[in-house]
C-alpha cells in the first residue's frame, strides 16, 4: 500500500532537537514560531495583487483596519508572534532604528536574541515578483532574567546558532541550519504546513550565474570590475561567457544560486564605501547557509561570519555564492591591491 509520507517542519525541528543535547527545546519551539509567523506574511503576501479590488468590496479595512505597507506589515507580525512564543528576550529588525527588548516575565528568561529583515527585496512586491525574509538566532551575552542588551545584537556571526530565510516565491519556501546542514521546507498550501522538500542542501562547488547590478558598473572597484570582465569572457572550458541572472530579492538571487551554482555580489561605491546589504540581518545568516551548503561569504578579503558587526544596521560589501566562484573574485580583489601598492612604491 502506498503511505502518504511527508515530514513537516514542526516533526523534523523535533526530531532534530535530539542534536542539541543541553537543549530544552526552547530553539525548536522559536524555530516553529517563526514558522508560523512566515505563515501568516505568506498569507498577506498572496494576496498583495487583490488589495485593491478587495478595498473596493469592502473585504478590507472591516474592523478599521488601516492599509499598511507590506514591511511594516511583516515587521509588526514577526515581532508579535516572537513576543508571544516567549523564547527571545529581544528583536532587532531592519524596520527599527533602535532594538526592541522583550521584558515581561517570561522574555525576560528567554536565552535567545533574534534579528531580521522581515521583508527582504519589498520594491519587488508592486511588481509580482519574489520577496522573503531572512533571519538569524544568537544566544545572549547579557545576564538571563534582565533586559537584552546592545552587546547582544553585535556578536560575531560565527556564534549563530540558527539561521534561515523565508522566499514567497512561486511556491513559498523555508530554508534554514542550526550548523548541521541546511534544509529545506515548501509550504503546502493545501495543508498549511511547511514540508521537507530539499533535505541536506548542497551548492555547486562552481557555478555559471553571476548576480549583481550591472548598472552601476562604473562605479565598482577594479577588482569587480575585472572579475565581471572574466565572467563575460568566452572559455568553452569553464562554460564562459556565465550567464547573468538579478532579481533585486537577495533572498531570491541567492536561493537560485545555491540551488544551480552561481555567485551574489554587492560591492562598495565611493558613494556607498561599505556597499548597500547589512551584516548582521541580510548577509550573516544567508553566509551562514551558505557554508552549511559548502559555499562561502566574503566582503572581498575576509569571512563574513569572522566581521565583528559595530552596529545592528551595519553595512558591508558581500559576496556570496559557490566556493570557487568567491575565491576566484576574492584572487582578482587582492590582485588590484597588489598592482595599486606597486605603483604606489613606483615599482
Ligand atoms: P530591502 O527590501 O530589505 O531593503 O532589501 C533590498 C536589498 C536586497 O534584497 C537586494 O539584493 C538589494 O537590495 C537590491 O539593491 P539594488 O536595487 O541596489 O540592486
Ligand atoms: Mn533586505
Ligand atoms: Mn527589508
Amino acid at each position: 500500500m502506498k503511505t502518504y509520507s511527508i515530514t513537516t517542519l514542526n516533526e523534523f525541528i523535533i526530531k532534530n532537537q535530539a542534536d542539541f543535547p543541553y537543549a530544552k527545546g526552547e530553539l525548536s519551539r522559536l524555530l516553529s514560531h517563526v514558522g508560523i509567523a512566515a505563515k501568516i506574511v505568506n498569507k498577506k503576501v498572496k494576496k498583495a495583487g487583490l488589495v485593491d479590488i478587495l478595498g473596493e468590496s469592502g473585504f478590507v479595512n472591516i474592523q478599521g483596519e488601516e492599509q499598511k505597507k507590506m514591511d511594516v506589515f511583516a515587521d509588526e507580525v514577526f515581532i508579535s508572534r516572537l513576543q508571544a512564543s516567549g523564547e527571545v528576550c529581544g528583536i532587532a529588525t531592519e524596520e527599527n532604528q533602535e532594538i526592541i527588548t522583550f521584558d515581561d516575565n517570561l522574555s525576560k528568561d528567554a536565552k535567545y536574541i533574534l534579528l531580521m529583515d522581515p521583508l527582504d527585496g519589498s520594491s519587488n512586491i508592486d511588481v509580482n515578483v519574489s520577496i522573503g525574509t531572512i533571519f538569524c538566532i544568537f544566544r545572549r551575552v547579557s545576564k538571563n532574567g534582565n533586559k537584552a542588551k546592545p552587546e547582544d545584537f553585535v556578536q560575531v556571526g560565527s556564534q549563530m546558532v540558527a539561521a534561515g530565510y523565508v522566499l514567497y516565491g512561486s511556491s513559498t519556501m523555508m530554508v534554514y541550519t542550526t550548523g548541521r546542514g541546511v534544509n529545506g521546507f515548501t509550504l503546502d498550501p493545501t495543508i498549511g504546513e511547511f514540508c521537507l522538500s530539499h533535505p541536506n542542501m548542497k551548492t555547486p562547488e562552481y557555478g555559471t550565474i553571476y548576480s549583481i547590478n550591472e548598472g552601476n558598473y562604473a562605479k565598482f572597484p577594479d577588482g569587480v570590475k575585472n572579475y565581471i570582465k572574466y565572467c563575460q569572457e568566452v572559455d568553452p572550458e569553464s562554460n564562459r561567457p556565465y550567464s547573468s541572472r538579478y532579481i533585486g530579492s537577495l533572498v531570491a538571487d541567492f536561493h537560485r544560486n545555491l540551488l544551480k551554482g552561481g555567485i551574489f555580489l554587492y560591492p562598495p561605491s565611493p558613494g556607498a564605501p561599505t556597499g548597500k546589504l547589512r551584516l548582521t540581518y541580510e548577509c550573516n545568516p544567508i553566509a551562514f547557509i551558505a557554508e552549511q551548503a559548502g559555499g562561502k561569504a566574503s566582503d572581498g578579503e575576509n569571512r563574513i561570519m569572522d566581521l565583528k558587526p559595530e552596529s545592528p544596521h551595519q553595512r558591508v560589501p558581500y559576496y556570496v555564492g559557490s566556493r570557487a566562484m568567491v575565491d576566484k573574485l576574492e584572487e582578482m580583489i587582492r590582485e588590484v591591491g597588489v598592482e595599486s601598492r606597486k605603483s604606489e612604491v613606483g615599482d
